[in-house]
């Protein structure tokens, strides 16, 4: 059955990473020119070719971001002013100099509540075949609403969102110039965050660098921590360009998962009884920056994530020497982040709703 799901993932990223690849190794290639050759690693005959049909694609350069939607959705993504109480940004639980989370067991939104559950990062999102834990909305566009109108959240209304941005001038005219005249909708809000969101990728790791045949890039140890990955089966679920993120699974395959019963994941959605306990799997870019760890937060450790998931995805306890060989391959995956001038927004005046902390 996994066996089965993988094979149809691996053929239609065969087909994307072919272009993907190709992009990826010429801007690799560039990069190395400009700092020098020979500096970052050594390039070897043939190993590029090879690694593309690796079960791991790296991460696309990507250029030219700067479009008047995209700088729109970055304000939107540090304006606290979309939160009932004023204070409460996207950034707030998604804090882009931490990797894009929290680093804490659950958020904290309005009025001090703790959520429910851990909040994942916003890097490298748009590699998620759905949004939230259980996938419950169908991309960054849909998900981005859901936000700024939860109580626990940011509290506030899609209508009061839009009244507070339709007060400010200098909104009226970035939404014009993106979206033409009289358009703050919630619709156009959350599209241009989404926009923003999909500039948030992380290329450049170095487990990406020896992907792209730098051979240099990468130890022998985390080479056997990547080996041990496949070898071992963490692969069959954490695959393609976000190592994560395209399937969804049961957490406890191979022994039932008794920290947290109450979560029930995918099934909140579908109500099938097999989809109890089956979540989207995580992204494993930047692992090393976004613990604790799994939708619970049970651990604060990668070396325990680790060991969890050999136990009950896996059904084996690997030795020690393994874990750690495995978590070395993981901290190869922290790519560069995303370097973001800080925005300046424009200011509040008497018709600005006012916030409210109750
Ligand atoms: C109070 C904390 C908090 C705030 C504020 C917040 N989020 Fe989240 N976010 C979370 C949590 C918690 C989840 C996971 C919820 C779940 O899966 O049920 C999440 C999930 C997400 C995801 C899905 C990631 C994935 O891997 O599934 C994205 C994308 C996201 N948030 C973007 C945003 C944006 C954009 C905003 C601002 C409009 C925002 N968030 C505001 C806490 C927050
Ligand atoms: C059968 C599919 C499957 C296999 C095999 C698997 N995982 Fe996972 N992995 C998941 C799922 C599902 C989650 C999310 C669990 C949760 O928190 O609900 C996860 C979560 C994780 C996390 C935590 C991510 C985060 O952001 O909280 C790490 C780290 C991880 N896996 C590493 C591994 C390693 C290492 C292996 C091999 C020893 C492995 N996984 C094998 C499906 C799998």
């Amino acid at each position: 059955m996994l066996k089965m799901k993988f094979t149809g993932i691996t053929c239609l990223l065969a087909f994307i990473v072919i272009n993907a690849a190709t992009l990826a190794v010429t801007a690799a290639d560039e990069s190395q020119r400009q700092i020098g050759y020979g500096r970052g690693g050594r390039m070897q005959g043939g190993s590029v070719s090879e690694r593309s049909k690796e079960p791991i694609q790296p991460i696309p350069m990507s250029f030219d971001w700067n479009s008047a939607k995209i700088e729109l959705g970055k304000k939107l993504f540090f304006e606290p002013r979309l939160s009932k109480s004023g204070w409460i940004t996207c950034n707030s639980c998604h804090n882009l100099s931490t990797g894009g989370a929290d680093n804490l067991p659950t958020s904290i939104g309005h009025k001090w509540m703790l959520g429910p559950i851990n909040s994942p990062t916003v890097l490298n999102a748009k590699f998620n075949l759905a949004q939230f834990w259980d996938g419950r909305a169908k991309d960054l566009k849909e998900q981005a609403k859901g936000p700024i109108a939860n109580p626990m959240e940011m509290a506030s209304n899609h209508e009061l969102a839009v009244n507070v941005l339709q007060s400010i001038p200098a909104y009226m005219q970035w939404f014009k110039e993106v979206y033409g005249e009289g358009n703050i909708t919630i619709d156009n809000v959350a599209d241009a965050i989404a926009a923003f969101e999909e500039t948030l990728t992380t290329p450049n790791s170095r487990f990406d660098a020896w992907l792209n045949g730098y051979d240099d890039k990468i130890s022998e140890p985390e080479k056997q921590g990547y080996d041990l990955f496949k070898d071992k089966g963490c692969i069959i679920c954490h695959n393609g360009f976000g190592i994560g993120g395209n399937s969804f699974q049961k957490f406890g395959v191979a022994k039932p998962y008794e920290k947290d019963t109450q979560t029930l994941g995918r099934y909140n959605v579908t109500k099938d009884e097999k989809d109890k306990y089956v979540f989207k799997v995580p992204l494993l870019r930047n692992i090393e920056l976004t613990a604790p760890y799994f939708h619970d937060a049970s651990t604060w450790s990668l070396r325990e994530a680790v060991n969890t998931m050999s136990e009950y995805q896996l059904g084996v306890i690997l030795p020690d020497a393994e874990k750690d060989k495995i978590v070395a391959f993981l901290k190869t995956l922290t790519g560069d982040q995303p370097s973001i001038i800080f925005p300046t927004l424009p200011p509040s005046n008497e018709n600005t709703p006012k916030p409210n902390r109750n």
